[in-house]
């Protein structure tokens, strides 16, 4: 997969260097380019914004800066473009999904009030797919956070870039829509706690009924809208309310 982010702080994107992400593109099996809008501008002072029409607070992004930068950015063919703004639809596991299956991602980072409108309006009428995303219900500085949020959430979908792909299954927010049961490791008891006996039994059917109990107690008490969202299919003939 291919993934461009532009942005005027490219810098913060330097996260994408580090640790699986990092690794995947060490390994070829992401190409990842950060930009720096300013590159698009043509004036002396790199200019990326201006005042709104209509008035109000803040600086706008120009579209003919953003266009001169996408346009080049997607001149291989469709790509699907990703605008992380607060009035997004809400990015999830599901949108991951979907943008994981994707040949090429570009990310547009916008900052002050936002890109002009006719940004997206654009490229969608030019045949890309347009994806304004928010990463949840709060206000950021700009889109480089959530640009990190969504490029690491979707890498780590990527064929060969988690080791054992199993990992992937049983987390939160996988397939189940359950949170994920809590888990434990060495020392057995520690500061007077214990883990769990079921999970030392080596009884694999014990111990999958007692994750998907823990699963199901945690998320009814954290997340009862994933309960109600739960497909009836999916519920198991032993699950019980909790
Ligand atoms: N930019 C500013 N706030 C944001 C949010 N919550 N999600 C995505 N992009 C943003």
């Amino acid at each position: 997969m291919r993934i461009d982010i532009v942005s005027i702080f490219p810098e913060y994107l330097a996260a994408l260097d580090l640790s699986l992400v990092g690794k995947a593109r060490v390994a070829g099996l992401l190409d990842l380019r950060v930009h720096d809008l300013r590159d698009w501008t043509t004036d002396r002072h790199r200019t990326v914004d201006d005042t709104p029409f209509g008035g109000g607070a803040g600086m706008v992004m120009r579209p003919d800066v953003w266009g001169q930068a996408l346009d080049e950015l997607t001149a291989t063919g469709p790509a699907h473009l990703v605008v992380p703004t607060p009035s997004g639809t809400t990015f999830t596991q599901r949108t991951a999904e979907a943008l994981a299956t994707e040949e090429q991602l570009v990310f547009a980072c916008g900052r002050y009030e936002g890109i002009d409108a006719r940004v997206a309006e654009h490229y969608r009428a030019a045949g890309h797919r347009v994806s304004e995303l928010s990463i949840g219900d709060y206000v950021l500085n700009g889109g480089e956070v959530a640009s990190l949020v969504m490029v690491e959430a979707v890498a780590r979908l990527l064929p060969g870039v988690i080791g054992n792909p199993e990992s992937l299954v049983e987390e939160s927010h996988g397939a189940a829509g359950l949170l994920e049961y809590p888990v434990y490791t060495k020392p057995p008891v520690w500061s007077d706690l214990e883990v769990p006996e079921v999970l030392l039994s080596g009884h694999h059917a014990k111990i999958s009924r007692w994750r998907r109990d823990r699963a199901l107690e945690k998320t009814s008490a954290r997340r009862p809208d994933l309960i109600e969202a739960l497909d009836p299919g999916h519920l198991d003939k032993h699950d019980r309310a909790f």
